[in-house]
């Protein structure tokens, strides 16, 4: 059987095989090539890309309302730290990618450049909104998706999750609601708490995201004050929200006057290979503040984020300031002459061809080794799985199993306040397939069916 990667048969093997001639075969494979199943490369011949992808179920959409919620996952988050700094652990669980997936050479050569040329690099703060030659640089391909957009709306971060932590301070206060999407990042969740504000939890489709009707009846009901949202290659659930929904999303909180946090941390891991439009580019009254950083798509460990907040860049940065001074100078410094040097958008065409790739065959072993009636999301990028797993399952025991194991996976209650979820789970996919990783998914599967609630 052939797998997501396998190179096809030559087109005269398939010809001698099927009994067909050269140009059958050569329509049949294009066909193929146009459906997503087959993959054209360069004096390679054909690859299998998607076999069998929509044969695999998706998550189903729960129907509920929006309600307030207190969280409680410190406890496997401690666990999920600890699991990802043990070299022994098999990791499904934090959202990295691979570090071989990285341009780590190049990234190298540029650190010994600046070193050599300017031995001083980090003798001075870079002091919000930080160094212009990187702002420079995100600016300019932000513009490309929302024109306009100049050094001077960026602000530099550590991450995007301190981005997205200043830009709730920046509109709203303790006691404050806002409004997420359920499932929902558990980053995000924790940020929201640890500043007391209230989480509101909007139910959430698995490909037209948020409910807005619900938002809508929340926005009125709780007195939102924002709304954080991840319309790109949403964590966990995978979609791309269509732009469509982005424009309705922008009009219906710029009519209520809501500022909405955008994580678009993800963007530029959509796998068809456009990059997707943001919320933001649909704003109309500067109220969504947009928040990424190149943590999911160069060395995480450079911690390079930015924030493009609108009409509240200077609360922005003077946040930034009294909060944490100023980011790693030579960080920037090294993710700026690499976007210089051009070549970001090569490593990130390959990146992505890689995840999706990865993504398949995970998504293709949890069919053949999991539970029956376990479905699975099929994202539109990113490197991350939303599995439901058959209703009885408990994924919290799951995950102590599997980590008794040495493997990690996160269960579907860190990704939203209160208990619910308990038959799901995240994958991360970032991982490059070997058999080390099919003999886990194996044993997961396993410890799956014994996972009883
Ligand atoms: C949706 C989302 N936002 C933010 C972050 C954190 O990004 P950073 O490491 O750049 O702070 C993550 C990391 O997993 C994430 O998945």
């Amino acid at each position: 059987m052939l797998r997501a990667g396998d190179r096809a048969p030559s087109l005269r093997e398939l010809s001698r095989q099927q009994r067909v001639s050269v140009t059958t075969a050569l329509q049949s494979y294009m066909w193929l090539e146009n459906r997503g199943y087959l993959e054209a490369r360069a004096r390679s011949g054909f690859f299998v890309r998607q076999p069998f992808a929509s044969e695999i179920p998706e998550p189903q959409f729960e129907v509920s309302s929006a309600r307030e919620r207190s969280l409680g996952v410190d406890d496997i988050m401690q666990d999920v730290f600890s699991a990802a700094n043990d070299p022994a652990a098999i990791g499904f669980g934090a959202g990295c990618a691979s570090p071989d997936l990285f341009p780590s050479r190049r990234l190298n050569l540029n650190l010994r450049r600046i070193i050599h040329r300017d031995p001083l690099h980090s003798s001075r703060y870079d002091f919000p909104p930080g160094s212009e030659q990187l702002r420079r640089q995100i600016a300019r391909r932000a513009s490309d998706i929302e024109p306009g957009v100049s050094l001077r709306d960026v602000v530099i971060t550590d991450g995007a999750l301190e981005a997205v932590s200043l830009g709730l301070r920046a509109v709203a206060r303790p006691g404050d609601a806002i409004a997420v999407e359920s499932p929902t990042y558990f980053g995000i969740l924790a940020n929201i708490a640890s500043m007391g504000m209230k989480i509101i939890e909007i139910p959430t489709h698995p490909q037209e995201g948020m409910d807005l009707n619900e938002l809508e009846r929340a926005i009125r009901k709780h007195r939102i004050k924002a709304c954080v949202t991840m319309p790109n290659c949403h964590n966990p659930l995978g979609y791309v929200l269509p732009d469509k929904h982005k424009r309705a999303l922008a009009d219906l909180t710029g009519r209520a006057n809501v500022a909405v946090i955008e994580d678009d941390v993800y963007g530029d891991l959509a796998s068809d290979g456009t990059r997707p439009r943001t919320v933001k580019s649909f704003d109309k009254k500067g109220l969504v503040i947009l928040c990424s950083s190149f943590s999911k798509t160069l060395p995480p460990g450079f911690r390079v984020g930015w924030i493009i907040a609108g009409r509240f860049r200077a609360e922005v940065e003077r946040l930034k300031f009294v909060t944490t001074v100023a980011s790693n100078s030579l960080g920037q410094r090294v993710v700026a002459d690499f976007l210089e040097s051009g070549g970001y958008d090569r490593h990130l065409k390959r990146l992505r061809t890689a995840i999706a790739l990865q993504v398949e065959n995970v998504r293709q072993a949890i069919a053949r080794y999991f539970p029956a009636g376990t479905r699975i999301s099929r994202p539109a990028g990113g490197h991350l799985l939303w599995v439901e797993l058959p209703p009885k399952t408990d994924s919290l025991k799951l995950y102590q199993a599997a980590l008794a194991e040495h493997i990690t996976i996160l269960p579907g209650p860190v990704f939203c306040c209160g208990n619910r979820y308990r038959n799901y789970i995240r994958i991360n996919c970032g991982h490059k397939w070997s058999e080390v990783y099919e003999r886990a998914l194996l044993k997961l599967g396993r410890l799956a069916s014994e996972a009883r609630a």
